[in-house]
């Protein structure tokens, strides 16, 4: 059965028992804790926890996953993949464990001709929570599972959460026996290759805490509600309905790893045994080929792109090791362009978006895999040079400070690393490299912490925000209110009161001020409360409803708990809602001129300011960002009113609104629009009308990453003083040339043309000086032991390389067919310079340039038995160094 059949098979079946069939989210992840999609369950969290009223309470999707703590494992065993699809069915407070059993065992065993899976019901075995007494029963009685496949597990398999702090609860897993070939008897506990694992049913009725692995963190209290979630591993389930061994196997994949071994010469299969675990190393590559470029796709598709940190890095990460695992098969050239579309047929059918946008995601793709192919051809020569020393000198760990400069320095990743240097026998320090990776994230973030408001730790917050509940924000439409000073932190937790010059935190019940977020500086201003007054510099939401204040009092005294007046400063408010909209202005037009692709990836809206990162393979020419900026100048004339609503989802997508952070169910959204223009959702503060920015300028393009470029902008007055004084410097530049603006640019040609010309000809003069100043040298040179012999003072003014030059004219007007030999001293500054020259014939006699150099120096200097030079004895010894030269020669001549 091919996998979009048994896709469509499960949803078919929910959806026949009242399930509500959801679309699949984007892969990245609407959740801080998380980068990516890892379940399921995942975009319905706010309902399983009960902080959003779902509006259905039956659901079934099936969601794209990205997996990638297990990366290590694709390949090698049948069933991990870095992406991969979760065929899953949802009840928020509905059925619970019996209805989540007995509809996972129809669809399981009904007849294909029933629209079933037809799974042979002896075949199935299922896992238990140890504590389990319900879910046991109904297996047992209900379904009339024999108790021998019914297993009992501890916390860390039968009990699931997302691994970070959520809904959580008790499981129970099924598994498929596929058969005596694939392992040994005996059940999931002896061999989960061959007792394969389909599906997940979660009984969902908890919260957990922070904690790591799979059993260490405190169940904080139940949910609201008893949940069901699953999860069907839809290509486990296709590897089983279509009899292949694995995953990587089925109808998706497979096409992509037989591209590849046709690419590489290696036939899949050749050398195996029969199982995935016996497989040899090129074989468990081929998969690991298939897997990640697949994976690649996906994860472009849903608008990431490769970076170094993020899910950015895990892309990155993901391409450059399947172009890795190419090159270990013997694949040199560039694989994605072969194997890329491959995957985009495999893909299309269930996700069209791959196909429709192929041009962008290929070029991410290839991009990174050119970067990747650079960064190789560098990093390798710099990584076999530490391990040759490092076996060189017998050791077996290559140093952590080796690993992190090649990390550092030559962006090699330190997966690479290790992977090459085990090849070669060689451990790396990974510890040591970690310390120092450590010492630069620590660096960074104190820097950054340095910048933002108070407390790391959020309990404080967290004791206010649970007291109080959360904070009003009304600075839409308000620019100052009275308001309640709830609660007052300084660095330690609450304070009841401060005094002039302590640093404060407030939090009141309502406020204008604007905290930090989606790209929007924070508002400033100052709040008074009674008779003390507290000047704002700093806005911000540590948790979502709590919006904290950070101040200075600069007068009198606050108590907490009393009544408060919040005013903002309305001229830096105005500035930064100037550039808000502009930046949506900017987002829409580089959206009109380069394709819907150039999405915005990062914002900045400061007063008078902007930056804008956004996504586009390769650098914009300046001939099109001036385009923009102009296309952008012409809509702030026609002065369009520009309105914010809130609405929900599909409305807000009706309406073509660009929504940047993937989908969320039923959500209310707030939408800002310019006129017909630009239509965005948005939580910012904008002006009322577009002709308030009075004019954009673009003032630096540049790139921020593989993929990325930012645009950086003046709004209003800025924009207006940037041009003035650009308009002003030119001005001044007319004056100096005396001549009209327009012709300055010529007249600066001009000029740097004719001071080149003045240059070269000044530096002949000289030359030409220091020649007649010491023409006939070499016809005064002395006889020194049979050798023809110059000393001489180097011409005042000539530079180390004039009198290289010149001992070496000298030198050739010798006769050839004796020794002769050249000393020239001159001075840099206060100290004494050095040159000396021999001939060919006074070489062959045993003289040493470098030699002779070296002993009259004392060690300081060098060169070849032919040219050498040194220095940096005081410039008053130059007598006595070419005196002493001179004896040197006498003495070698005569004695050697
Ligand atoms: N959320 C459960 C899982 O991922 C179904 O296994």
């Amino acid at each position: 059965m091919r996998t979009a059949e048994i896709k469509r098979r499960f949803l078919a079946h929910f959806e026949a028992n009242e399930h509500i069939v959801v679309p699949s989210a984007a892969t990245p992840a609407d959740d801080p804790n998380l980068l990516f999609v890892n379940a399921g369950m995942v975009p319905f969290k706010p309902y399983l926890l009960g902080q959003v009223t779902p509006p259905y309470r039956r659901a079934v999707s099936v969601q794209k996953c990205i997996r990638t703590p297990d990366i290590d494992e694709v390949g090698k065993t049948t069933r991990h993949g870095t992406f991969f699809q979760m065929n899953g069915n949802f009840s928020f407070g509905d059925y619970f464990k019996q209805g989540a059993i007995r509809y996972a065992w129809s669809l399981l065993t009904s007849p294909v001709s029933d629209g079933g899976l037809g799974i042979d019901p002896d075949r199935i075995w299922v896992t238990s929570f140890i504590d389990e007494i319900e879910a046991v029963d109904i297996w047992h009685r209900e379904i009339g599972l024999p108790m021998e496949r019914i297993v009992r597990r501890g916390k860390a398999d039968n009990f699931w959460s997302m691994g970070v702090p959520g809904p959580c609860g008790p499981c129970s897993e099924i598994f498929v026996d596929r058969g005596p070939q694939y392992g040994r008897s005996g059940g999931p506990d002896v061999d989960e290759d061959r007792y394969l694992e389909v599906w997940n049913l979660v009984f969902m009725q908890y919260e957990r805490g922070p904690g790591s692995g799979k059993a260490d963190y405190p169940i904080l209290g139940e949910l609201p509600a008893r949940n069901i979630d699953t999860g069907m591993g839809l290509e486990r389930m296709a590897a089983l309905l279509q009899s292949v061994d694995n995953i990587y196997e089925i109808d998706e994949i497979k096409p992509i790893l037989d591209h590849a071994a046709g690419l590489t010469g290696r036939r899949y299969g050749a050398y195996s045994g029969h199982v995935a675990a016996d497989s040899h190393p090129d074989d468990v590559r081929l998969r690991v080929v298939a897997d990640h470029v697949r994976t690649a796709l996906m994860v472009i598709a849903d608008g990431v792109t490769p970076s170094n940190e993020g899910r950015g890095y895990v892309l990155r990460r993901i391409i450059r090791r399947a172009v890795r695992a190419m090159r270990l098969l013997g694949f040199n050239d560039p694989a994605l362009p072969q194997l890329l579309p491959v995957a985009r047929d495999c893909m299309a059918p269930s996700y069209p978006e791959v196909a429709a946008d192929f041009d962008r995601i290929a070029s991410y793709a290839y991009g990174e895999e050119e970067a990747f192919r650079a960064t190789l051809r560098q990093g390798t020569t710099m990584l076999d040079l530490a391990v040759a020393e490092t076996k060189a000198a017998g050791g077996s760990v290559l140093a952590g400070d080796k690993v992190f400069q090649l990390h550092d320095t030559y962006g090699f990743p330190v997966d690479l690393t290790l992977e090459i240097a085990a090849e070669q026998g060689l451990q790396i320090d990974a510890e040591g490299f970690q310390r120092l990776m450590a010492d630069q994230r620590r660096r960074a973030k104190a820097d950054a912490q340095a910048r933002k408001a108070g407390h790391a730790d959020t309990s404080a917050y967290r004791a206010v925000l649970d007291a109080h509940g959360p904070v009003t924000f009304t600075g839409y439409v308000q620019t100052s209110r009275e308001a309640r000073l709830r609660a007052l932190l300084g660095p330690h937790g609450q304070l009841a009161g401060a005094t002039e010059g302590d640093e404060v935190t407030l939090v009141l019940d309502s406020t204008p001020f604007y905290a930090e977020g989606g790209g929007q500086q924070p508002d400033n201003g100052v709040i008074t409360v009674g008779d003390g007054r507290v000047e704002i510099f700093d806005v911000q939401q540590p948790l979502p409803g709590l919006i904290v204040h950070r101040g200075r009092v600069v007068a009198g005294e606050v108590r907490s708990g009393a009544d408060a007046f919040a005013e903002i400063d309305m001229r830096r408010r105005r500035a930064i809602s100037r550039s808000h909209t502009a930046t949506h202005l900017v987002h829409q037009t580089m959206r009109n001129v380069l394709g819907e692709t150039a999405t915005q990836a990062g914002s900045l809206n400061a007063p008078g300011r902007l930056r804008f990162d956004f996504n586009t393979p390769g650098a914009v020419p300046p001939s099109v960002l001036a385009d923009v900026e102009q296309q952008v100048n012409e809509v702030l004339l026609t002065d369009l009113e520009v309105r914010a609503f809130v609405t929900d989802q599909a409305q807000a997508r009706r309406l073509g609104a660009i929504a940047l952070f993937g989908e969320k169910y039923g959500d209310a959204v707030r939408v800002v629009e310019v006129g017909d223009y630009a239509r965005e959702l948005c939580g910012g503060t904008h002006v009322a009308r577009s002709a308030q920015l009075g004019l954009v300028k673009f003032v630096h393009e540049s790139s921020v990453g593989s993929g990325l470029r930012r645009v950086e902008a003046l709004v209003g007055m800025d924009a207006f003083d940037f041009l003035a004084r650009e308009h002003l410097l030119l001005g001044r530049l007319a004056e100096l040339y005396r001549v009209p603006a327009d012709q300055v640019l010529d007249r600066v040609r001009q000029t740097v043309t004719q001071l080149r010309d003045v240059e070269r000809e000044l530096e002949k003069l000289r030359s030409d000086l220091v020649r007649a100043n010491t023409a006939g040298l070499g016809a005064a040179a002395r006889e020194v032991a049979g050798a023809r012999f110059v000393g001489a003072p180097a011409p005042d003014g000539a530079t180390g390389n004039d009198v290289r030059t010149l001992a070496q004219e000298i030198c050739a007007t010798l006769p050839g067919d004796r020794p002769g030999l050249v000393a020239m001293a001159g001075r840099a500054g206060d100290k004494a310079s050095l040159v000396v020259v021999v001939n060919r014939a006074g070489v062959e006699r045993g003289l040493n340039a470098a030699e002779l150099v070296k002993t009259a120096l004392g060690g300081r200097g060098g060169g070849s038995s032919a040219l050498a030079q040194g220095g940096g004895v005081p410039a008053g010894q130059t007598p006595q160094l070419l005196a002493s030269i001179e004896r040197l020669v006498g003495d070698k001549l005569a004695n050697g």
